[in-house]
């Protein structure tokens, strides 16, 4: 990505939630373990935990409640627009973006979720491991196409599944990988080691290991 930023690429990041993930992003951004700064957290839910994090670090958050997709991508797009964004990161954002958005920030929007993909896309993935019987599940970093988690896979880290899991015991254990996963893998793109090109990941020269 060609930028005008000596200190990197301008970011957004995008949650409903909580925002543990988000906080782990900001440590980072603020560490200087990335490359780049995040100028916008945007929720749909004015009352998201993500909000606080926020403003524990200094930036500036938006409320775009969700009235519908057109209305909702038309605004984001405008907003991202007007603050320069060149990488969008979701972190815990409940709803899938568009084409509208996704195209227009093609290979620059990462997700993660709490399964290792492509099993168990969509809600309640740890339920759903649970319930198939897994011994074994974990995280997944990947750049967004258009559909319902479904892009090329970044990074991936595992757990196992222990007897006696229950949902919040699993999903509590992925949660502490995904913290360690999403500041490395987007480290890894906003420093250009990592791009997507077409539909493939490809690392550059130096490489790059992830650890498992
Ligand atoms: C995480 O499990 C993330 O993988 C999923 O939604 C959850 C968000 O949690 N997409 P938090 O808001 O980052 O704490």
């Amino acid at each position: 990505v060609c930028t005008s930023h000596d200190a990197g690429p301008l970011v957004a990041v995008l949650a409903s939630g909580r925002g543990s993930n988000f906080e782990s992003l900001a440590r980072a951004f603020d560490d200087g373990e990335i490359p780049g700064r995040i100028v916008c957290l945007v929720t749909d839910r004015a009352e998201a935990g993500a909000r606080l994090v926020a403003e524990r670090h200094g930036i500036p958050s938006y409320v775009l409640p969700w009235e519908g997709r057109r209305a909702f991508e038309a605004e984001l797009l405008a907003l991202l627009r007007r603050l320069e964004v060149e990488y969008v990161l979701l972190a815990g954002f409940m709803r899938l973006l568009g084409p509208t958005v996704v195209d227009a920030f093609e290979g620059r929007i990462l997700n993660i979720h709490p399964s290792l993909l492509p099993a168990f896309p969509g809600l309640e993935p740890q339920a759903r491991a649970l319930a198939a019987g897994a011994t074994e599940s974990g995280c997944t970093v990947h750049f967004v196409d258009r559909g319902m988690d479904t892009g090329p896979i970044v990074a991936q880290r595992r757990v196992p599944v222990l007897p006696g899991d229950t949902v919040e015991t699993l999903a509590a254990r992925i949660l502490a990988e995904e913290h360690r996963c999403y500041p490395e893998a987007v480290r890894l793109v906003l420093s250009g080691r990592v791009r997507l090109r077409g539909e493939t990941v490809w690392c550059g020269p130096d490489g790059f290991e992830v650890r498992a």
